[in-house]
């Protein structure tokens, strides 16, 4: 297990360094001010003032700043130490205060000794954790009682396609898969090279993982649009800056979210 974490932190590093440029994470435009987050976790999560919120996987802290922008108490953990070097650095820059641990999430526990009273974590995570029971363990040890659970993920019905768009693979399938492809979701076609491992979940693991916690799930949410172009030439963005399909035929789950209580 310690090699693919290795391998996946490897990447993470190199990757960190093209994200912070790029287009899709846009830092010019949350320098003036715009928040990373999207309309669907700004609405879901809701009152966030004054609460200590922890965002797991938090890559290079965007939205973890966004969420102390308005008002959130926030302590992000990734463990990319380019990624969380970096958010440290945004923050300062920002004069916006968030904390930041460089951690692997399994590992917290050792490092981290308070509860919250929101965890969060968004987009592109659960494929990259070997364990999700152990991951909803983290999610509980973490949590204040009463607090909040709030996830927000692409949903894993479109682990089945392929980038063209035809049913390729196994939802049933957990993995792991290796993965030697070049580029990255924010450029397909920049140079980046190395092997990740990654994971499946089917929808029913991760609510189920988060019951045996003995977590309360209040309400699971489906979305037929997505943050980044998924299927490459085959999406194109809607008037709320989300990408859909050109075909509107195609109506699938591409994004789901999840709140729970404890
Ligand atoms: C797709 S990004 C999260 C995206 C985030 N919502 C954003 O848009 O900024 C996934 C993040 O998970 C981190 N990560 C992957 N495996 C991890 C692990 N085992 N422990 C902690 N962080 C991990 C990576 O370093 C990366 O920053």
């Amino acid at each position: 297990m310690k090699s693919y974490i290795k391998r996946n932190r490897d990447w993470w590093n190199a990757a960190t360094s093209i994200h912070v440029k790029s287009k899709l994470y846009n830092l010019a435009s949350f320098k003036k001010g715009k928040t990373s987050l999207q309309k669907i976790e700004i609405s879901e999560l809701k009152n966030v003032k004054g609460k200590t919120l922890l965002h797991l996987m938090c890559h290079f802290g965007l939205d973890s700043i966004s969420w102390a922008r308005i008002g959130a108490k926030v302590t992000g953990v990734d463990f990319s130490a380019n990624a969380i070097n970096t958010a440290r650095k945004i923050s300062e820059e920002n004069n916006i205060a968030a904390s930041f641990i460089c951690s692997d999430i399994y590992n917290l526990p050792k490092v981290l000794h308070k509860k919250y009273d929101i965890i969060f974590m968004s987009y592109g995570v659960l494929l990259w954790l070997p364990n999700l029971k152990k991951w909803a363990g983290v999610i509980n040890k973490f949590l204040k009682k009463g607090g909040t659970f709030y996830i927000v993920e692409l949903h894993p019905f479109t682990n089945i396609l392929s980038y063209d768009f035809k049913i390729f693979y196994d939802y049933f399938d957990r993995g792991p898969y290796a993965d030697d492809s070049s580029g990255t979701y924010t450029n397909w076609n920049s140079k980046i090279k190395g092997v990740t491992h990654q994971w499946d979940y089917t929808i029913s693991d991760v609510i189920n993982v988060l019951i045996e916690e003995k977590l309360k799930i209040e309400f699971v949410h489906e979305f037929p649009f997505t943050m980044y172009e998924q299927f490459p030439g085959l999406m194109k963005k809607n008037k709320n800056g989300q990408y859909v399909f050109k075909n509107k035929n195609i109506q699938i789950p591409l994004l789901f979210s999840l709140k729970a209580k404890k």
